[in-house]
């Protein structure tokens, strides 16, 4: 038994369907309840020693079930934050892991990429069906789960079928033969689904029995306990002037005794361990060891910890630093692809930023340079310079971090910031984002050779009659800038304009929705324009033509005022069409 380790459960799946309180119910404590917001925030872990679990389900000594490892590392995943945050090196950190699914939402987008992941990572699972007692009728009627589905009522019971068909179907198309467990006849080629209810207790002992007899027939092999103690960091805490990094020892033994080189994106951080503390069983206390087994919770104080980030992989050093260096390069390295040109993404651990990296290049979306933690100032500095050269992708990402306090201060005019919690909402924004910015780099262009425009006149602001000529108005649509020509409602130009001035001050443009002065030369007002009431942008029909073949650039008001233009036009040269 000493040399086989506790296999790692993750458990995932989408936001409230119910994985902290699974956890609770199987563990027996009170978290979720005591979760800020009900939320779980934070990756976490729990020992449960086969004791506790044998405890738990009598299930597994009265059906005599044999089984060979100390217990289980259970790790939960907040439902925002995708599962690949836990990967260790060359797959998941999982060595199983349940899948909590709401049986009455069925697959929610967070368990549809729980399941993608899942699957890229060959990770065995199983599917727990909570919140059963929310079905319609649903009573407690029996403490065997099947004979309990058996005794509902006949609605209940069909109600129940139809979301289990539903589920099962759903599951078909991502590319699994799924089942209740009670039909499954091999767990190797079906996916089983244990109906439950983390509040009632139902289907508890039932998905605590498949959770063993997964571990005892698939993971034999791959529980033997490796000879090199490798880890991965979760967290990097700071309290008063110490660091703690809480860490997945996933295999091999660790001794307080070694040195370990922790990976970064430059050289790996080499340090001896101060503290090597463990976690308790069902408990989220440390306390302080000589050695530590695999897989297991641990909590470390290092001698060096400069430069240490969460989800870096970490193993136990012995003289080897060309040989760890080049591992390192390569896994970083190739994880995080980087190109010449594209936007800037941060993200809060190795693993967060590596699935973000893949599902970006899978929308062929360039990513010029990323990083863990906040938004800095030398983000913002970065994007600003690739502003010139590749406006479109001025964009920062945040995956699960924040800006830093400086940075929400700073000016950042036409770089985008987009932040969220959830990796495709990223990916969805920065498709928009990056098509309205392609949109406005064009509206600019076309803009810059002419302008549409529809001027009110200001009757009541006639500052100056002529030489030039000084009067209020106000843009209803487009914009007015220095040199524009102008033409009257019959089609006869007027003047270029000469100058603008908002509130006394001399400005470059007026847009749309502003009023200001606006002087023009060579026109006297009272004869000229005492009568009209709206100017127009003049343009040549090529600048017109340019304009109608890119309407959709256009505000619905831009477009109003092309029309009249035409129409101005039009009595003058008949080729003008819109
Ligand atoms: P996040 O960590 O925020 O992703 O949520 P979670 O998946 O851990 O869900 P959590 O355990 O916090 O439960 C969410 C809500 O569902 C809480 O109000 C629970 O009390 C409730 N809940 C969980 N399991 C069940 C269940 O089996 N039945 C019913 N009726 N409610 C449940
Ligand atoms: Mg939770």
């Amino acid at each position: 038994m000493t040399n086989i380790k506790n296999p790692i459960v993750t458990v995932a799946g989408h936001v409230d369907h119910g994985k902290t309180s699974l956890l609770d119910n199987i563990r027996k404590t009170g978290v979720a309840e005591t979760e800020a917001g009900g939320i779980t925030q934070k990756i976490s872990f729990t020992l449960v020693p086969l004791e506790n679990i044998k405890k738990r389900c009598p299930l597994i000594e009265s059906k005599n079930i044999k089984l060979d490892f100390p217990g289980f590392l259970f790790i939960d995943t907040p439902g925002h934050a995708a599962f690949s945050h836990l990967r260790k090196r060359g797959g998941s950190l999982a060595d199983l892991a349940i899948l909590v699914m709401d049986i009455n939402e069925g697959i929610m987008p967070q368990t549809a990429e729980v399941i993608e992941l899942l699957k890229i990572n060959k990770t065995p699972f199983i599917i727990a069906l909570n919140k059963i007692d929310n079905i319609f009728g649903w009573r407690k009627l029996s403490a065997d789960l099947k004979e309990n589905i058996d005794s509902q009522g006949t609605n209940t019971k069909m109600e129940f079928q139809e979301k289990l068909l539903t589920i099962i179907g759903s599951l078909y198309h991502h590319g699994f033969n799924a089942k209740p467990f009670y039909e499954v006849s091999d767990f190797s080629s079906q996916l089983a689904l244990v109906p439950c209810s983390a509040k009632s207790g139902e289907g508890m002992n039932e998905l605590i029995l498949m959770l063993c007899g997964l571990s005892q027939k698939f993971l034999k092999e791959s529980l033997k306990l490796g000879d090199k103690a490798k880890g991965v960091i979760l967290e990097v805490k700071k309290e008063k002037t110490m660091q703690y990094s809480e860490a997945i020892l996933y295999d091999g033994i660790l001794s307080s005794q070694d040195t370990i080189a922790i990976a970064s994106f430059n050289e790996p951080v080499i340090s001896k361990i101060r503290v090597l503390e463990e976690i308790l069983p069902v408990s989220k206390k440390f306390k302080p060891v000589n050695k530590s087994t695999a897989a297991n919770g641990i909590r470390l104080q290092l001698i060096n910890s400069e430069g240490i980030l969460p989800g870096m992989p970490f193993v136990v050093f012995k003289d080897n630093i060309e040989q760890i260096k080049k591992e390192f390069k390569k896994e970083i390295g190739d994880k995080l692809h980087t190109d010449e040109k594209g936007i800037i993404i941060k993200a809060d651990s190795l693993g967060s930023l590596e699935a973000l990296t893949l599902l970006l290049k899978q929308e062929n979306i360039d990513i010029i340079s990323s990083g863990i933690g906040k938004i800095n100032k030398r983000d913002i500095i970065s994007a600003q310079t690739n502003l010139k050269t590749d406006p479109e992708n001025s964009i920062i990402l945040g995956f699960n971090t924040d800006e830093d306090e400086d940075v929400k201060e700073m000016e950042k005019g036409k770089i985008t910031i987009i932040k969220n919690e959830i990796i495709y909402k990223l990916i969805e924004d920065v498709l928009k984002t990056q098509k309205e910015k392609r949109n406005e780099i064009k509206r600019e262009r076309i803009m810059q050779l002419a302008t549409v425009a529809k001027i009110k006149i200001l009757k009541q602001f006639v500052f100056r009659n002529s030489n030039p000529a000084v009067f209020g108005v106000a843009i209803e649509a487009g914009k007015i800038k220095h040199s524009l020509p102008l033409m009257n409602e019959q089609g006869e130009q007027i003047a270029h304009i000469k100058g603008i001035q908002e509130n006394k001050k001399q400005v470059e443009e007026a847009t749309q929705g502003m009023e200001v002065a606006m002087s023009l030369p060579g026109v006297n007002f009272e004869r000229q324009l005492n009568e009209t009431n709206y100017l127009y942008s003049d343009m040549s029909e090529g600048q017109f033509r340019d304009f109608k073949d890119n309407k959709d650039l256009l505000t619905p008001e831009e477009i109003g005022a092309l029309q009249k233009i035409a129409e101005i036009k039009r009595r003058t040269n008949p080729a003008w069409g819109i």
